[in-house]
């Protein structure tokens, strides 16, 4: 088994290394200096073991995260579960259990984030401003008027726009806030940043300027979504639009995109959100396969929006050139509803609670029903 070591100088680590060279199972690979070397040590090293410290400084869990992603399990070495588990660490050994790390390792299932049983819909949809912020915010607060505990997160990467919907003064983003937080191993990070606006209903709001997004670290933010399904029944991300890569030089540093990708991952189920125009339709076929190639087999529930009687096309007729293009039927059409969305908007309102009789909050009503019968009523993957 290949071991790195990055003790930052802790006790154990005379002990530990001594082990590492002396037992035939096990190959040093690398003594860390600190986390920058254990990061580049750790790269094309799947299967290996990274043995830290709970006091290396920067061990945070975005490092946990990237150093998973090169598939290597990171192990604490004399620490304390509770404060090593909110960073993503499952592993905990005293210095004299190092050499049987291996067996255990193979028996142990993969690393992962702590899961609890809410659910995660992401809320996509292709360029153009199609309503996937209206949506997301209409399905939340109609999920929590039913009953359920609800979160929503703007995780829009070029700025949210939800607190400013809802009247919310949040004077620090509460996804920014809860990203720092649970980077640095906050276990209630998301709890202690998010804002009731309704019964049931809490907001992580987003991100202030659009060039904020390098301070949500991925290893963060996986974090706060696993603390949301431990939070809520149902979390609602806005998920923003664009998929690309945007991968760089430094494959470890943050990229823009990776938070829409990371939510589109996480969820249960992704819904889809479509201008209900030509130009809205054919953007969506390109979505779709886009979407494939990022997530295949994710679960998608597909919403046209905005449908009104000047586009001179019938639900029928939306649904047939939908099929036509994509093989898919859309699962919802919502109505173009200016009045009730300005009503709300201009009360830093719900349309829910400013607009509850009207066209958009009644099928945002039904879209809801079916996001929770699907997701919370029968089991996910059924
Ligand atoms: N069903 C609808 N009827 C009327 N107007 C709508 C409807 N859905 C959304 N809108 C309006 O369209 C505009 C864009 O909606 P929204 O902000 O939800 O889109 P978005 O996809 O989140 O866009 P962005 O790319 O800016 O994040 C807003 O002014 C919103 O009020
Ligand atoms: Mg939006």
């Amino acid at each position: 088994m290949d071991v790195l070591v990055a003790a930052g100088g802790a006790a154990w680590e005379p002990d530990v290394l001594r082990t590492a060279e002396t037992d035939p199972a096990l190959t040093l690979l690398r003594r860390c200096v600190d986390v920058a070397d254990l990061l580049v040590a750790a790269d094309g090293r799947p299967g290996a073991v990274a043995l830290v410290d709970q006091d290396l400084p920067g061990l945070d869990a975005d490092v946990v995260w990237r150093l998973q992603q090169d598939g290597v399990h990171v192990v604490a070495v004399e620490a304390e579960p509770e404060r090593v588990a909110p960073l993503g660490i499952a592993r905990v050994v005293a210095r004299h259990e190092v050499s049987r790390l291996g067996d255990d390792l193979l028996l142990e299932p993969p690393p992962g984030r702590p899961s609890a049983d809410g659910r995660v819909v992401a809320v996509w949809g292709p360029v153009g401003a199609p309503g996937r912020s209206t949506v997301a915010l209409g399905l939340a607060a109609e999920l929590a008027a039913a009953g359920t505990s609800t979160a929503v997160v703007d995780a829009d990467p070029f700025g949210g726009t939800l607190a400013q919907s809802l009247g919310v003064l949040d004077e620090v983003s509460g996804l920014l806030a809860a990203a720092r937080a649970s980077n640095a191993g906050e276990p209630d990070a998301v709890a202690r940043h998010a804002v009731t606006v309704a019964d049931r209903m809490v907001l992580l709001t987003g991100l202030p300027r659009a060039d904020m997004w390098p301070h949500v670290r991925a290893g963060a933010y996986e974090l706060v979504l696993a603390q949301c399904r431990a939070l809520a029944e149902l979390t609602v991300v806005d998920a923003g639009f664009c998929l690309e890569d945007g991968a760089s030089f430094d494959r470890g540093g943050p990229r823009r995109h990776q938070l829409t990708r990371l939510s589109l991952e996480a969820a249960d189920e992704v819904v889809v959100v479509a201008a209900a125009d030509p130009v809205g339709l054919s953007r969506l076929v390109r979505a779709v396969a886009e979407l494939g190639e990022v997530v295949p087999g994710a679960r998608l529930r597909l919403v046209v929006n905005g449908a009104r009687p000047s586009l001179g096309w019938s639900q029928d007729e939306v649904a047939r050139t939908l099929e036509r293009l994509t093989g898919l039927l859309p699962d919802h059409v919502l109505p173009y509803d200016r009045t009730a969305l300005d009503t709300a908007l201009m009360h830093g309102a719900t349309l829910r609670e400013r607009a509850s009789g009207s066209p958009l909050t009644v099928a945002l009503g039904t879209l809801a029903r079916d996001v929770r019968h699907a997701l919370l009523d029968q089991p996910v993957g059924a």
